[in-house]
């Protein structure tokens, strides 16, 4: 091999790396379980030893996880769906599944994990044929997800050696300037969750990943994030104090340029989001801005129009429903944009 041709070898295979550490905002998942190819990602980018999901369901990710990992614990709450997966993981000997609580399984187990857990948090109430936490009043709609109890676990058995994701951040309410817009039933907020993120490892950066979150030690890894993931992440977390209204509004600029696959991505949240009674705005927000970018006024507009006037429900979903506003400052100016005003 003549120099060049090393040279240019080298060249193409420190890109594949690079490729490799780049997370894009975009559905991560196949046929519903986490897909092979973004397990793969994760692994050389994190490299993981242990992959501990919570909520095992009809076991396909758990299997996707097996095909690389030694050592995959899975826990379900729900007797019938354990009693499902066990023929399929029967011929696995890399796959340990429990019956019973995450939280309880994170605090029995947690001491014995070595090396780096990736954690794949995704224990909650599915509907008909799934299980719910029984430890926090059972049937209660706090019972729904059990991811509050799940980080207290993590913290409290110390696995700071941990990269975490979490599924269905559609679902997750946000606190903007001390006024709480609740998630879907008793979801926390973002905020309580990225606190409570800190405390198991206060080294800890975040990432949204389309509709998951990714916490990960930022002083041991560089993985490496596309603009919109970035732009989406930053006002996904707007807490009122952590950005000024300029940047706000420079981020929005960038979310407005998301590349195709990555504004698909923005409009499957808005369309599954999309409920006034869901007060999550930023999808709407982040769909109209994606809209405006492709000048499809009409379209950004009603999205824009969405964004102010939510209706949210008591807390846990428990009683009367009131209307909740996002007083969003730039708002009427790309309302006033798209309709030419
Ligand atoms: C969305 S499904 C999990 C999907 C699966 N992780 C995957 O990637 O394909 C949620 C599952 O969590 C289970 N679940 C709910 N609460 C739980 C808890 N506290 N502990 C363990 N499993 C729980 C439900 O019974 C349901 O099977």
């Amino acid at each position: 091999m003549n120099k060049l041709t090393f040279f240019a070898c080298f060249f193409l295979l420190s890109r594949l790396c690079a490729m490799d550490s780049f997370f894009e905002f975009k559905e991560n998942k196949s046929d519903g379980s986490l897909s092979p190819g973004f397990i793969k990602k994760l692994i050389f980018t994190f490299h993981p030893d242990t992959f501990f999901e919570t909520g095992t369901y009809d076991g396909n990710t758990t299997l996707n996880a097996a095909k690389f990992f030694d050592r995959v614990i899975t826990v379900e709450i729900y007797k019938p769906l354990f009693d499902y997966v066990q023929p399929k993981f029967a011929s696995h000997s890399n796959i340990h599944s429990y019956l019973g609580s995450s939280s309880k399984v994170i605090a029995n187990i947690g001491n014995e994990l070595r090396g780096t857990t990736l954690f794949w948090l995704d224990a909650h109430y599915s509907g008909e044929g799934t299980g719910m936490s029984d430890s926090v009043n059972s049937g209660s709609a706090e019972a729904i997800t059990a991811i509050r109890e799940e980080l207290a676990a993590i913290h409290a058995a110390a696995i700071e050696d941990c990269v975490i994701l979490i599924d269905d951040i559609r679902g997750f309410g946000t606190e903007i300037a001390g006024q709480v817009f609740l998630g879907c039933w008793a979801y926390p907020t973002l905020q309580e969750v990225k606190s409570a993120l800190l405390k198991i490892n206060p080294q800890f950066e975040i990432a949204l990943l389309g509709d998951m979150l990714l916490a990960y030690d930022e002083s041991k890894y560089q993985p490496r994030f596309s603009t919109t993931v970035e732009a989406c992440t930053k006002t996904r977390l707007y807490d009122g104090y952590n950005l000024s209204q300029q940047e706000l509004l420079d981020w929005e600029k960038k979310i407005r340029q998301a590349p195709p696959h990555e504004a698909a991505c923005i409009a499957r949240l808005y369309q599954m989001m999309t409920g006034y009674n869901d007060p999550m705005f930023w999808h709407d927000l982040w769909y109209g801005l994606t809209q405006m970018g492709t000048n499809n006024y009409n379209k950004a507009s009603i999205a824009f129009q969405k964004v102010p006037n939510r209706i949210q429900a008591g807390t846990f979903r428990t009683n009367t429903l009131s209307p909740v506003s996002y007083e969003h400052e730039s708002l009427k100016t790309y309302i006033e944009e798209c309709t030419g005003k």
